[in-house]
């Protein structure tokens, strides 16, 4: 299936009710071919609601949802295909072994001969040395990176991943964001959702923030973090510094250092500038950038 240029995700105004509840309200965003997208919000936000209308586990109450220009709903054989899927909640398919799993699954898709890949997926998973273990006797972790192995056995073109790191060691999660670095590289495009707000910033392109299913903003990580936070600017002097410091940005002001808080339009070599003080005087100057929790703690504050 030829799906280059295509965009790989297209969500227009999409509603998910559950009963008279709605979990999702009037969402759209589309993602670039072969970006990482953070789709963000705090618990019951609506995330697996809209992941689970897109791979058909439920059925939208109106909107639309395309992958790769197709819809879910109307062409499901092909959105299937390039779609692969790491759902939030463990499932246990008790007795049989990892392996044996990866080769039905790999059947569903039609790729009968597909050890090559299968091999390479439970090692770089770090599964391999488990392989023969049954999944009833796998850890949570171990659960976890099978879910991504089987998520990714038929080469998918979008990877949907919700959650992946819950419940994984740190170690394993530093592992398994590296490996969705590797696969964006290869040219996948991936959407994910975490609550680990400092990974998303350090992996996701843009970020999408959602709060009792409305998608309150969306937009470059980069770009988000410098318009909705400001910097922290500590000025240590050599011992201490009468000088009156007068500043729009002061914050706190001791005797030997003082605290101020900047748009990320003022420089710090203006601020240093503006407050007159004897440069021979400053012994150190610290920065603190916004973080994209900032950010989004802002944004779920603007809603309250
Ligand atoms: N099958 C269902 N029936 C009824 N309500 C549901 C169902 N699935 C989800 N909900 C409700 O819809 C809302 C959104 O749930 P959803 O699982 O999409 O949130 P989430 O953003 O994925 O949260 P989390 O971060 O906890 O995974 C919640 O209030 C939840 O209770
Ligand atoms: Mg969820």
């Amino acid at each position: 299936m030829d799906v280059s240029g295509k965009s790989p995700l297209k969500i227009e105004k999409l509603v998910k009710k559950y009963g008279n509840f709605t979990a999702v309200n009037e969402v759209s965003f589309e993602m670039k071919p072969g970006e990482i997208f953070g789709l963000l919000g705090p618990n019951g936000a609506g995330k697996t609601s809209i992941i689970s209308c897109l791979v058909t586990l439920q059925e939208p109450t109106s909107g639309h949802c395309e992958i790769f220009g197709y819809d879910p709903k109307v062409n499901p054989e092909y959105t299937k295909v390039l779609t692969g899927f790491v759902p939030q909640e463990l499932i246990n398919h008790g007795f049989f072994s990892i392996e044996e799993i990866l080769v039905f699954h790999s059947g569903f898709y039609q790729r009968w001969h597909n050890k090559e890949r299968i091999h390479y997926l439970l090692k770089r998973l770090g599964l391999w040395e488990h392989k023969d273990k049954k999944v009833k006797a796998l850890s949570g972790g171990m659960k976890r990176r099978l879910l991504i192995a089987k998520a990714l056995v038929h080469e998918p073109k979008l990877l949907l991943l919700d959650e992946p790191t819950a419940g994984v060691d740190i170690e394993l999660r530093a592992s398994l964001w590296d490996f969705v670095q590797e696969l964006s590289q290869d040219g996948m495009s991936i959407l994910l959702t975490t609550h680990y707000l400092e990974e998303a910033e350090s992996l996701c392109d843009r970020v999408g923030i959602l709060q009792n299913g409305n998608l309150r903003t969306v937009g470059p990580t980069r770009e988000l973090i410098e318009k909705l936070t400001e910097r922290k600017v500590h000025v240590f002097f050599d011992g201490v510094c009468n000088e009156e410091i007068s500043s729009p940005y002061l914050r706190n002001r001791e005797d030997n250092q003082a605290e101020f808080v900047i748009p990320h339009g003022v420089g710090v070599g203006d601020l240093i500038a503006d407050i007159q003080c004897n440069v021979h005087k400053i012994l150190d100057i610290k920065i603190e950038e916004g973080s994209l929790e900032e950010a989004f703690v802002h944004v779920l504050g603007e809603h309250q």
